[in-house]
C-alpha cells in the first residue's frame, strides 16, 4: 500500500516534469524538436483490475436501475395533497420525484391542485369533496358555478376563476377526511409551481440528494377552452424561467395525447429543452379527452395495445398506466411490462396506497406486498401516496 503511494507520487512528478519540458520547447520555438527528459520515467506496476461489485439485486427495470419512488401529490397519504408540506414530507420519506398536478389561475399562474375544481358542492349545499376551504369563505360565494369538465357536469369552485392572490388566502384541506388525518387542515397554502421548484432546491441543498419533479398538466383541452391557456406552453415557459430543465430531474405527464405531441414537436424544440414525456394510460373503458373532443371514439385500450405503445414511443419516452394494466383484479401479473419494455418504454404505474380499501384481498392488507409484486414485474417506478413505504420496499429489496 505504502509502496504504491510513493510510486504514484513519483510517477505523477515525472509526468509534470515531462510536460514542462514540452512546454519549454514550445516557448523556445523548438516545436517538433525532442527534448531530453529531466528524469527517466519510473515504471509502476499496473494495479490488478478490481472487479465491479455485483449488484445486490437484479432489477427488472428497462434500464436495470432501481425503480423510482414518486411521491404522488406529495406524501398525500399523510399530509393534505399538493401542499409544500406534502412535498417536503415525500422528499424526507425518500421520494426520488414529487408529483405536482397543475392547473392555472385567472391571472395565468400554474398552481398545484389535482383538479380545477377545489370544492365540489351539490345543489343542496353539501360539500362532496374539497381540497381547500373556499366553500367556507363568504367573500367568494359568487364564484360557485357549474361547468362541464371533460363531458362531466361539475358544480363547485374552480381555480381558473380566482387570481393567485385570492387563492393564497385559502387553506388546504384533506381530500379524504373519512380515511386520512385532518390534523393539518387549515394550515397550508396552495403552492405555485415556482414555489414547488424552490422547495426542491432547498431540499436538495439540505440533503445532498437529487430530487425531480413530475408535473401533470390537468385537462389541457378544458384549460384551453375555459381559460384560454395552453398549459403545456405555460409549463415549459415556467420551467425555463426557473432554470429547471434538467432532463434527469423532470418528467412531463398527461392523460391527453395532442399536448404531448405538441410538446415533442413544437413547444420544447422552440424553447431549446428536451424533457422526457410520459403518456398516462387510464382504464381501458376511458378515453383521452382530446380524442373524445375530436370525435375519435377510441379508448385507452388502443393506447395500451402493443401497436398503441409503439405509437406512443414516436412522441413520448414512457408510460404511466393505471396499475391494473400491470397486475389485474385477480392479482395476476399481466404482460404489460413486457410489451411496454419491448416498445422501449419505461413505465410508472399509479397509484399505490397503503389503506386496505385500495388493496386487492390477496395482499392481506399489506401494501408492501403489492409494491413488491409490481417491482418484480419490472416496473420502472411507482406513484405512491406513501413514498416512505415505497422507499422502504425498494431499499429492502436492494439489500
Ligand atoms: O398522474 C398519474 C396519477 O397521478 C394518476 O392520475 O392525477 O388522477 O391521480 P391522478
Ligand atoms: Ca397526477
Amino acid at each position: 500500500m505504502r509502496k504504491n503511494t510513493i510510486g504514484f507520487t513519483l510517477a505523477g512528478l515525472t509526468v509534470v516534469l515531462s510536460l514542462l519540458g514540452s512546454a519549454q520547447a514550445e516557448l523556445l520555438g523548438g516545436g517538433g524538436v525532442p527534448t531530453a527528459p529531466i528524469a527517466a520515467p519510473i515504471q509502476v506496476p499496473a494495479a490488478p483490475p478490481v472487479p465491479a461489485p455485483a449488484p445486490a439485486v437484479q432489477w427488472q427495470t428497462l434500464s436495470g436501475a432501481a425503480p423510482l419512488v414518486i411521491g404522488h401529490r406529495g406524501s398525500s397519504g399523510t399530509r393534505p395533497e399538493h401542499t409544500l408540506e406534502a412535498y417536503r414530507e415525500a422528499i424526507r420519506g425518500g421520494a426520488d420525484f414529487i408529483e405536482p398536478d397543475l392547473v392555472v389561475t385567472k391571472d395565468g399562474v400554474l398552481v398545484a391542485r389535482h383538479e380545477p375544481v377545489i370544492a365540489i358542492v351539490d345543489p343542496s349545499g353539501k360539500v362532496l369533496e374539497a381540497t381547500a376551504d373556499v366553500h367556507n369563505r363568504s367573500e367568494f360565494r359568487d364564484r360557485l358555478t357549474v361547468k362541464q369538465v371533460d363531458g362531466h357536469t361539475v358544480r363547485g369552485y374552480f381555480v381558473e376563476d380566482f387570481t393567485l392572490a385570492e387563492l393564497k388566502t385559502l387553506r388546504a384541506l384533506e381530500r379524504l377526511p373519512q380515511q386520512r388525518s385532518t390534523q393539518y387542515d387549515g394550515l397550508f397554502e396552495i403552492p405555485t409551481l415556482s414555489e414547488v421548484i424552490a422547495l426542491v432546491r432547498e431540499e436538495e441543498a439540505r440533503t445532498g440528494r437529487q430530487i425531480g419533479i413530475y408535473p401533470e398538466t390537468k385537462h389541457p383541452t378544458y384549460m384551453q377552452a375555459v381559460a384560454g391557456v395552453n398549459t403545456s406552453q405555460l409549463l415549459i415557459d415556467t420551467l425555463v424561467r426557473e432554470e429547471f430543465t434538467d432532463p434527469q430531474r423532470v418528467f412531463i405527464q398527461s392523460f391527453e395525447t395532442a399536448n404531448l405531441r405538441d410538446l415533442n414537436t413544437r413547444i420544447m424544440p422552440a424553447a431549446g429543452v428536451d424533457l422526457p414525456l410520459i403518456q398516462l394510460i387510464s382504464g381501458p373503458d376511458e378515453a383521452p379527452y382530446d380524442w373524445t373532443a375530436a370525435g375519435d371514439t377510441r379508448t385507452y385500450a388502443a393506447l395500451g395495445s402493443s401497436e398503441g405503445l409503439r405509437d406512443i414511443a414516436t412522441y413520448a419516452d414512457g408510460v404511466g398506466p393505471y396499475k391494473r394494466w400491470v397486475i389485474d383484479d385477480h392479482c395476476q401479473t399481466t404482460d404489460f411490462v413486457t410489451r411496454a419494455h419491448a416498445a422501449g418504454l419505461p413505465l410508472h404505474p399509479w397509484t399505490f396506497r397503503n389503506e386496505a380499501s385500495y388493496l386487492l384481498s390477496c395482499y392481506g392488507g399489506d401494501p408492501k406486498a403489492e409494491m413488491r409484486q409490481a417491482i418484480a414485474a419490472g416496473v420502472d417506478g411507482l406513484f405512491t401516496d406513501f413514498p416512505a413505504t415505497g422507499r422502504e420496499v425498494v431499499d429492502a429489496l436492494s439489500r
